[in-house]
Parts: C-alpha cells; sequence; structure tokens
C-alpha cells in the first residue's frame, strides 16, 4: 500500500469513502496477504495486465522475477547490463511493500552466446566475478535474497558427488561455487545467499539421489567457509509424482540443524497427466502442494514461500506441459480469472498473515 493510501484508511470515514469509488479492491483484499508469501512475475506481463498487477498486490510480500535477472535478457553483449526491466520490477516491488528476491546468478541454461568465447580459467573466473559484482552491488540493500547457484545438480547424479558439467565447472571445477558465493557476500553483506535445486521433493531413487547430492553440495560449501545461508526448494511438483515426506522432513531438519534456512522458491504443479475434471485436478495438485508444505515445515515454519507464477494464466507450465486433451493447464493457485482455488487454501494453511 502506498503512503497516501494508508493515511486515506487511516482514518473511519475517509476509508468508508474510499471503500465506495469505483472500482476500488474491497477491504478484505487488503488482508489476504501472508507474511513471506510470493509469486514470479514477468515485467511483461505486469506492465501489461492490470488484473494481474492487482492479484500479485493482492496476495504477495514478495516478486521474484522469471526472466530478468538471468544472464540471458540481462547480458546482451560482454560490456551490457540491461537492468531496466528488473529495475522496474524492484520498482513495483517497493511501491507497493513488496520485496524482490533475485533469481540467478550461476545457471547452466541460458547463457547469452558471447560466453562461449570465454577460452579459459581467469577469463572464466573474470567473468563471473565481474558479472557478480555489478549485478548485486547495482541492487545492494534491495533484494531480500539471491540464488547465487541455481541447479547445479545433475537430473541423473549417479552418486551425491554428481556435478552438473557447465561452463562454469569446465573452467574453474568445483571451486566456481566458492568464488560465486564469496563474490555476492562482498557485494552485498545481508542478502542471504541460496543454492537452488529441483526434483529433490519426490520418492523415487532418482529423486533422492538428487537431494543426497545436494546436501552434499551444501555441506561442501559449508566446510569451505562459504557464505551460504539457505537452500532453495524449487518444487516444481507433478501430479503424478509421490512426494517423499519423511525424506524431506529429514532433509530440512538437517539442513536447519547446519544453520541453514530452507525456502520453497519455485512452487508449481505439472498436471497434463492429471484427470480433466477441474474440480477433481485441483483437489490433487492441492493435495501435492500440502504434502510438500507439511514435510518441509515439520521441523520449523516456512519463512519464505514463493510460486512460478500466480494465475494459471501466465504458467511457463502451458507452454512446456501442455496437456494432451488440449485443456488448460491449472498449476497454480489462481485460476486464469484471478480467483483462488484449493491451492491458494493450501499455501494459506502454511503461512500466516501480515500482522
Ligand atoms: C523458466 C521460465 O519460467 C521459462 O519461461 C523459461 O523459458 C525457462 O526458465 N527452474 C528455474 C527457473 O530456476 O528459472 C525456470 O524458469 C524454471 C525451472
Amino acid at each position: 500500500m502506498n503512503p497516501s493510501r494508508r493515511e486515506f484508511l487511516g482514518s473511519g470515514l475517509a476509508a468508508a469513502a474510499w471503500l465506495t469509488l469505483p472500482g476500488a479492491r474491497a477491504a478484505s483484499a487488503l488482508t489476504r496477504r501472508r507474511s513471506g508469501f510470493g509469486a514470479a512475475v514477468a515485467w511483461a506481463d505486469l506492465h501489461a495486465d492490470p488484473d494481474l498487477a492487482e492479484a500479485v498486490k493482492t496476495y504477495c510480500t514478495q516478486i521474484v522475477p522469471v526472466y530478468e535477472l538471468k544472464w540471458g535478457p540481462l547480458r546482451p553483449t560482454r560490456d551490457a547490463f540491461a537492468f531496466g526491466p528488473a529495475d522496474a520490477l524492484v520498482d513495483f516491488a517497493e511501491r507497493n511493500e513488496m520485496k524482490m528476491r533475485g533469481h540467478n546468478l550461476v545457471w547452466y541454461y541460458g547463457l547469452p552466446d558471447w560466453t562461449r568465447e570465454i577460452a579459459s580459467p581467469a577469463e572464466a573466473e573474470r567473468e563471473l566475478t565481474r558479472h557478480i559484482e555489478t549485478v548485486v552491488s547495482h541492487y545492494r540493500g534491495r533484494l531480500a535474497s539471491w540464488d547465487v547457484v541455481n541447479e547445479p545438480i545433475p537430473d541423473n547424479p549417479k552418486s551425491s558427488r554428481d556435478r552438473r558439467e557447465t561452463l562454469w565447472t569446465h573452467f574453474l571445477g568445483e571451486s566456481y561455487a566458492g568464488i560465486a558465493f564469496r563474490a555476492a557476500a562482498a557485494a552485498d553483506p545481508n542478502a542471504r545467499l541460496v543454492v537452488n535445486e529441483y526434483d529433490v521433493e519426490f520418492a523415487d531413487p532418482t529423486s533422492q539421489m538428487k537431494r543426497a547430492a545436494l546436501r552434499r553440495f551444501a555441506l561442501d560449501l559449508l566446510d569451505s567457509g562459504a557464505p551460504l545461508h539457505a537452500i532453495g526448494m524449487q518444487c516444481h511438483l507433478r501430479g503424478d509424482r509421490p512426494i517423499d515426506r519423511d525424506g524431506v522432513t529429514r532433509f530440512v531438519a538437517e539442513m536447519r540443524d547446519e544453520g541453514l534456512d530452507v525456502y520453497v522458491t519455485e512452487l508449481d504443479v505439472q498436471d497434463q497427466y492429471l484427470p480433466a475434471p477441474a474440480a477433481e485436478r485441483d483437489a490433487i495438485v492441492a493435495q501435492r502442494v500440502q504434502d510438500v508444505l507439511s514435510a518441509i515445515s515439520a521441523p520449523a515454519p516456512i519463512g519464505t514461500l514463493l510460486t512460478w507464477g500466480l494465475s494459471d494464466r501466465y504458467s511457463w507450465i502451458s507452454q512446456m506441459f501442455p496437456r494432451p486433451d488440449h485443456t488448460p493447464n491449472r498449476p497454480l493457485p489462481l485460476d486464469a480469472g484471478f480467483q483462488p482455488k484449493p491451492f491458494m487454501a493450501a499455501i494459506e494453511k502454511f503461512t500466516r498473515p501480515l500482522a
């Protein structure tokens, strides 16, 4: 809420007058924000769709950019930093009393073509460090946390020591991660620094191994003295894949015992193999959300919980995992008309209203 509106609401009479303005948001909507809850948004969508902006303001205390801080959009050439769209997002967040998270600083995917010219360990370290120093200092004091390393574990790890091969491991081996965390901490000592990973929530052996590898990755970083503060569990859930509730709770408890926080960073549910009827599908989606959030919150309440998009109107799942029957996907807490679904009720069970 901006200060003028808050002052306006401060007086009962003025508030009553405001509520009667045509198109005004209902007072109850202002109370729907949950502490620590937020969503990923793309600037182009937020800018073009006032209903999306309204929904974000109604429900969220945090946002994270879908694209705008990734290397591809941010670094069109070796010397360019295209901060405009991410600046617009952080301005939107601050105007509306929300926090923004940073996503991400190191990722195997979506690197701009010019990075293929990098030819030596020294050059790799120089470019990695320059990127992190420049980007993190640009937002110093304004972003709550950064996904410093995104998705370091391969899809099918053979052992807990397996690491995804990337441009950075090619030149720097595993040292790239410590370099990245130290550069981020130096550029913004107050940002919480995160390693973020997907497919660590499920009961099958591949997911269990991925979780073991993420655990090893985090412990090695801590042992090396790197400033790692939190594990991000992306939670791109599958409607047809059971959650390893006990395994997830054990993992979260162990990470917390190591002094790390655990965030839910990209929650959504792929529903392409679920039954078509909306009510039935929404109930299964909400059950998966309930399963994973109850497992993660068993050791301690979840303080940071973001979904990857807020409304079914804007989700990567519609492009990446469309349904064979061509009915629209329903992967997110609000439907395509911005009405809350059982998914939102599940989130509300694991978050507190704003005080
Ligand atoms: C996705 C975006 O949503 C897509 O639109 C894009 O094409 C690819 O990236 N894990 C992550 C996110 O960390 O950055 C990804 O976002 C989804 C998986």
